[in-house]
């Protein structure tokens, strides 16, 4: 039987890629989303994978959501937590509601998922979470405490749950990525893009098919042995 994951965010930049990458490894793939129902339909259309919407910052819409695909699909053995949103400002900029929603979003989003799947993994004997760090989480980045914070909390998150998983053939790893060709970079102002560009010995941005890669080796079955690691695909940026 097909290996069944849910993605989140996963109807645009890297996690459609990941969608994409996990269904032509032959998995069974949930999109969630948590905004755009424009753009979650054109993807759906497009993949003939399915998206749901719920907020992943909300904890009991997590575990219905996993509860849901686990009794129409049997199981959820792959959960990608790549949901992540920036709000960008130095410190002195930087509202709670700014701090407060990035680590909701991003941090609080990988625990509510876990903890929704992570039982069933065990129970089941096989699991494979990876959670999208960031580059910016392991360097830290100006004008990013509350994202470099959260991302930083993921690989902190990662480490400890292995811990837990990995006698039950749960694994959890994380990737980290770089600067990614998405509508996330392409926010950053065009001058500022430049000088991060430009420290990239790779001398350019990533693809979003780079990172998916990443993730079809990490959930995939023969993987069980590597857990609590972080894969950084940064062109060079940052070596950790
Ligand atoms: N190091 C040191 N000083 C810096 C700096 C840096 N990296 N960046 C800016 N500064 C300085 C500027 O030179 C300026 O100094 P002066 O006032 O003395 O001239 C001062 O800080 C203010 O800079 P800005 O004018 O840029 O300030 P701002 O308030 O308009 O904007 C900012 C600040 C929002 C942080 C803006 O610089 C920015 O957007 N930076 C990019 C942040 C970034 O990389 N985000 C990543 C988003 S993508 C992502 O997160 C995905 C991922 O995982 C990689």
């Amino acid at each position: 039987m097909a290996r069944v994951a849910i993605v989140t965010g996963g109807t645009r930049g890297i996690g459609e890629a990941i969608c994409l990458a996990l269904q032509e490894a032959g998995v069974t793939v949930i999109a969630n989303y948590g905004g755009d129902d424009k753009k979650a339909a054109e993807f759906t259309a497009r993949t003939g994978i399915e998206a749901i919407k719920w907020n992943v910052a909300d904890h009991q819409a997590c575990l219905d959501a996993v509860a849901k695909v686990e009794a129409e699909h049997g199981q959820v053995d792959i959960i990608v937590n790549n949901a992540g949103i920036t709000r960008d400002g130095t410190l002195l900029k930087m509202t709670y509601e700014m701090w407060r929603e990035v680590i909701d979003v991003n941090l609080g989003g990988c625990f509510n998922m876990a903890k929704a799947a992570f039982p069933g993994m065990r129970k089941r004997g096989f699991g494979r979470i990876v959670n999208i760090g960031s580059i910016n989480g392991q360097a830290g980045q100006y004008g990013q405490v509350n994202y470099a914070a959260a991302k930083s909390g993921i690989h902190g998150f990662t480490k400890a749950l292995a811990q837990e998983g990995a006698k039950f053939n749960v694994t959890v790893n994380a990737i980290a990525p770089g600067y990614i060709d998405t509508d996330m970079v392409a926010a950053v102002p065009a001058d500022v893009l430049e000088k991060i560009v430009a420290k990239i010995p790779a001398g350019r941005l990533g693809q979003a098919s780079e990172i998916a890669r990443g993730v079809v080796f990490l959930t995939g079955d023969t993987a069980g042995f590597v857990t609590g690691s972080t894969l950084s695909i940064n062109g060079g940026q940052h070596m950790y």
